[in-house]
């Protein structure tokens, strides 16, 4: 075992925890942890080991699975369920916490953990409304730890070079575009059955296109907008969403607007050839970016194991299982990058230089807004935004659009036939 390895043994450890242990888990973090636990290194803080070393989730099954599964003892992996499960998580020591719960219940969980001074980073969505942001983002500066969201596509190499030719100035002003992402049936009919009432796919999976727009582009957001369909998942008149359109209205510096769609779905076919298919297309002044999953380059079919236990359009650059060409074994990818890039900045903060230079290596790694959550403003506004648009539409009042930062207050939902806004948040987004 590495911990008998006397290179590594002395190594200081940072100790993760983790609430939900489903797709994503599996997916991302599990393989972080599984890599890292043999030692990172970075030349500010030296090389140190990572553990997870206990996890909370709802019923116990999969933290006893993944204890089975990784050999290991009860000391080594605490394994807690039930309503006390994230405090006794926290209690049992750990340094930070990864919060891939279903999205309503990530604010509860990360609260608890800025309020015992742990530094956590929570899956997108982040949060579902600016009331909850506010409260998180004030309580990690109150207690001088990290709270980050985890936004992969950020990481995606074709959107980095995306964003690489709009922050150099090659392409010039975005003035609309759209992004699409349908996700199978299998994900709303069975993967997410339990928890999916009441919810919609556009909270699920357009974030990662909100965050995009809003990162890449910069600008202030002025206006959402989202209509949807019911009917396959749950009634036809009730809160649980097939599919979602949203539209956004941002203003830039120079005055001008751009308007951005970004269409989503849980009930395509399951045998559908994207599986999981994404399509990008942005417009500019100058120029036209076009992006699309099962264009990116693989289509693979092998007899009776695509398009389900395989996937048809292979996504190797997102979290990929290699032979390597020196005959190793690997797992990685942007999912994978983008954990281990939060649990460096972590490093940084705990292990980069002496205790009293802590604030600014906190500062530093705070100001990084690629996953700060206290700059997922205008990308929580968008969600508590269609959130409430959805629920409007569900209570009969279809077709609301919310004003951002009007004369009325920072989000203001406008239902037709109403001569008075609904104020879903007074202050400025
Ligand atoms: N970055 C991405 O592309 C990506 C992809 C998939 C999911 N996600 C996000 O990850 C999160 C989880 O998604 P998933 O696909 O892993 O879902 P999942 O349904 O596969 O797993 C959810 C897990 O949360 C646990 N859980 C449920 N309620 C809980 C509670 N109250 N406290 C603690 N644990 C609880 C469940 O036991 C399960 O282990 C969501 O926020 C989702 O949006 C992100």
């Amino acid at each position: 075992m590495n911990s008998q390895n006397p290179k590594t043994s002395q190594l200081p450890v940072l100790r993760g925890g983790m609430v939900g242990m489903g797709m994503i888990f599996d997916e991302t973090y599990a393989p972080f942890f599984e890599a890292a636990q043999d030692g990172l290194f970075d030349p500010a803080t030296g090389p140190y080991k990572v553990a997870l070393a206990g996890c909370a989730t709802r019923t116990g099954s999969r933290g006893a699975a993944y204890r089975e599964r990784r050999g290991l003892s009860e000391a080594d992996f605490g394994n807690f369920a039930g309503d006390s499960a994230v405090e006794d998580l926290l209690g049992a020591g750990i340094d930070f916490l990864c919060v891939a719960s279903p999205d309503d219940r990530h604010f509860s969980a990360a609260r608890a953990a800025l309020e015992a001074g742990r530094h956590v980073v929570i899956e997108k969505p982040s949060v579902l409304s600016l009331a909850e942001l506010d409260e998180l983002a004030a309580l990690a500066k109150d207690r001088g730890v990290l709270a980050k969201v985890v936004y992969h596509k950020l990481l995606d190499p074709d959107h980095k070079k995306l964003r690489t030719l709009v922050h150099d100035g090659i392409l010039s002003h975005v003035n609309n575009g759209y992004c699409s992402l349908l996700e199978p049936k299998s994900i709303s009919g069975g993967q997410f059955a339990s928890w999916i009432t009441g919810r919609n796919p556009g909270t699920y999976v357009a974030v990662h296109y909100l965050k995009l727009i809003d990162y890449t582009f910069g600008g202030r957001l002025k206006s959402v907008a989202c209509t949807g369909q019911r009917g396959l998942v749950g009634p036809k008149n009730g809160p649980t969403w097939d599919s979602t359109q949203l539209r956004l209205v941002y203003e830039y510096d120079s005055g001008r607007e751009a308007a951005f769609d970004i269409h989503t779905s849980w009930v395509t076919p399951d045998n559908f050839p994207g599986y999981v298919e994404q399509e990008v297309q942005f417009r500019f002044d100058n120029g036209v970016w076009n992006g699309h999953s099962r264009k990116r380059g693989v289509e693979l079919t092998v007899e009776g194991r695509t398009p389900h236990e395989l996937k048809t359009t292979v996504n190797n650059h997102y979290n990929g299982s290699f032979l390597e060409p020196w005959g190793e074994r690997s797992q990685r990818g942007y999912g994978i990058e983008t954990i281990e890039r939060f649990v460096r900045e972590v490093a940084y903060v705990e292990l980069g230089g002496p205790l009293e230079n802590r604030p600014e290596r906190l500062t530093a790694m705070a100001d990084r807004h690629y996953n700060e959550l206290a700059a997922d403003r205008q990308v929580v506004a968008a969600v508590q935004s269609m959130e409430a648009i959805l629920a409007k539409a569900s209570a009969g009042e279809p077709n609301g659009i919310v004003e951002v930062n009007g004369p009325s207050g920072g989000l203001a939902l406008w239902l037709p036939g109403k001569s008075e806004p609904e104020i879903l948040y007074g202050a400025a987004v």
